[in-house]
């Protein structure tokens, strides 16, 4: 079981960003990275179909005989977290608590800021989570942040200008720490202080995510020993060629072969 994978999915390409910090933790784990692409995005889609999308791309991973599965996608994380862990014979990491308290951790005024898709901010998982723990929200749903990012655009006026427009709502606020609730923001992180200020902390949920799988395995004691250098697969569900041109913005390492997943051709 040491030597098996730990399988990653998201509904696409930002889960990259996730797996980029898994592969700096846990230098000797293999990885198996799937990318709904054929679904993408999952952003705007109902609460049944990213549960079933969810389903769907952890069953595909557990036939490849993972050890460990992260939904490194927040959108599907919102959603289908409990169900996956419930069902489940292996464990489960989402990138959803390690962010929370992450975020925790940061605030000193206790007044955060959660940036995601419209179905993360709609699901009120984040919202509830924080209000529980004495902590004054603002939940910002960000549209059109993940088409900036796919298209390359992250410092473009035009960006800059959404990017404005959405957290307007923050500048008269005593907002201190904001969480990029999102795969793809991480991308837009520099555009996002610029709008804020210096002041405001940014908190990516990968590292926390990274470091929360580190534990658990050596909790569990299914560290992989680490003899031979790591295997990393990739998965889509369409188009491998537009999936390792659009995941060299995610991921800064030479991705060799990018596989069609069978369950979906
Ligand atoms: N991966 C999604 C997330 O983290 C963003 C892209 C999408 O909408 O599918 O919420």
């Amino acid at each position: 079981m040491n030597h098996s994978s730990i399988g990653l999915f998201d509904s696409g390409f930002g889960g990259l960003t996730v797996m980029r910090e898994v592969a700096e933790q846990l230098p000797h784990e293999n990885l198996i990275y799937f990318g709904d692409t054929a679904h993408l995005p999952y952003g705007n889609k109902s609460a049944e179909t990213i549960l079933q999308y969810a389903f769907d791309n952890a069953q595909f991973l557990l036939d490849q005989g993972i050890k460990l599965l992260i939904i490194s996608c927040h959108t599907a994380c919102s959603y289908a977290f409990e169900a996956l862990q419930q069902k489940l014979s292996i464990p489960v990491i989402g990138v959803r608590e390690p962010g929370i308290e992450a975020l925790l951790q940061a605030t000193r005024t206790k007044q955060v800021a959660v940036l995601g898709t419209r179905a993360t901010i709609a699901s009120g998982f984040f919202q509830a989570a924080l209000q529980s723990r004495q902590i004054d929200v603002h939940a910002i749903a960000c549209p059109l942040f993940v088409p900036f990012v796919e298209e390359g655009l992250p410092n473009h006026p035009a960006a800059k200008l959404i990017i404005e427009h959405y957290l307007a709502p923050l500048k008269r606020t005593a907002v201190d720490t904001v969480l990029l609730a999102c795969t793809h923001y991480p991308l837009l992180r520099e555009a996002i202080q610029e709008a804020l200020g210096s002041h405001i902390q940014l908190i990516e949920p990968a590292p926390a995510t990274a470091l929360a799988a580190r534990d658990l395995l050596k909790k569990r004691k299914l560290l992989n020993p680490g003899t031979s250098p790591p295997v990393y697969q990739f998965y889509t569900s369409d188009d491998p060629q537009k999936f390792r041109q659009l995941a060299k913005l995610f991921f800064p390492r030479p991705i060799e072969q990018v596989l069609l997943s069978p369950c979906k051709k």
